[in-house]
């Protein structure tokens, strides 16, 4: 067997909170992302905004996944979020293609404006004292291939790491995972990379570590089971019961600003989580059809009895 580099749960929005987090810790994950948190809302110390980057006790190894696209806001969120002390490093997103996110500027906008990103990274490096890492693709599309610039200039600016989801902005999350592509990017700079791409078990971390990636990211194979870090088949049944016990830990937290219950709040998150653990099992699609039909913890956990 391969000797794989260290697996790492990549930043996914609204979903890689402290529950999340957590559990993939504890199955193997060493390092975590906060989801996607606005540099704008952080510097207006909104409390929407800075309750994404709460953490609990129990997290070790969280770096804080911030996006924007003015280089002194960022370096100003970066500075009051470094001030929190609870985050390992900073990690800037230039690589997500929702249209609400590129329309700012933000995101994988920045793959077609490199000196912004370049200026980004800098004014961020220069503003904290904690290492700064950028997550992106490689490219727009690849008839643009813009990934050797990128890491020229994150080389310049001081990144710390790149981590490249080996897909170009225009491929989403599906198609092909550019392999080849990732090995080249790993020759072609001194700085740390780590791979990101449809890593689902041990024989695509494999394919990946090949590469010569420092680290891998996996991110959609984590939301059916946080266990594929450690490659084990662990039953569904007490993932989730453990996820629904952090979720309503983590809700509680949240009841300042919401006008929602801690269990209300748990309820509509969970409905978004539980279908995926039992994918593929006798009686996942009839609870498929029924979340909405979810009211209460109680009945959560009378549907992942029937498992
Ligand atoms: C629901 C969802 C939310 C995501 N949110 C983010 C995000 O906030 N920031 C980011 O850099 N990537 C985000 N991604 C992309 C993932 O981090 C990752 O790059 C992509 O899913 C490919 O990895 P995978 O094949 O292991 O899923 C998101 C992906 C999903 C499915």
């Amino acid at each position: 067997m391969t000797d794989l580099p260290p697996l790492y749960l990549a930043p996914m929005a609204e979903f890689t909170t402290p529950p999340m987090r957590i559990l993939c810790e504890q199955h193997g994950a060493q390092r975590t992302y906060t989801e996607m948190v606005n540099a704008e809302g952080i510097c207006r110390r909104s409390p929407k905004t800075l309750f994404l980057l709460e953490t609990f006790p129990e997290e070790r190894h969280v770096w804080a996944h911030l996006y924007g696209h003015d280089p002194a806001r960022l370096a100003e969120a970066a500075r009051i979020v470094a001030d929190m002390g609870r985050f390992e490093g900073i990690d800037i997103n230039a690589g997500c293609p929702v249209p609400r996110i590129t329309a700012q500027g933000a995101g994988s906008a920045l793959l077609k404006d490199l000196p912004r990103l370049e200026a980004i990274i800098s004014s961020v490096v220069k503003a904290v004292n904690l290492p700064v890492s950028v997550k992106t693709r490689l490219g727009p599309n690849p008839q643009v291939p813009v990934w050797q610039e990128v890491l020229q200039r994150m080389e310049a600016a001081g990144a710390a790491s790149v981590s490249l989801h080996a897909r170009y902005t225009s491929q989403g999350h599906a198609g092909t995972v550019h392999l080849e592509t990732l090995k080249a990017a790993v020759e072609a700079t001194h700085l740390p990379i780590f791979g990101n791409g449809s890593v689902v078990d041990r024989a695509s971390a494999e394919a990946m570590a090949a590469t010569g990636v420092k680290a891998i990211l996996i991110a959609r194979a984590a939301l059916e089971t946080p266990s594929v870090f450690s490659f084990e088949h662990v039953a569904p049944r007490p993932l989730a019961e453990a996820h629904l016990a952090l979720e309503l830990r983590y809700r509680e937290k949240a009841c300042a600003f919401s006008r929602l219950t801690p269990e209300e709040a748990t309820v509509l998150t969970f409905r978004r989580h539980l279908f995926r653990y039992f994918k593929g099992l006798p009686g996942a699609n009839t609870l498929r059809g029924n979340l909405m039909n979810l009211h209460s913890l109680d009945d959560i956990l009378r549907a992942i009895s029937i498992f």
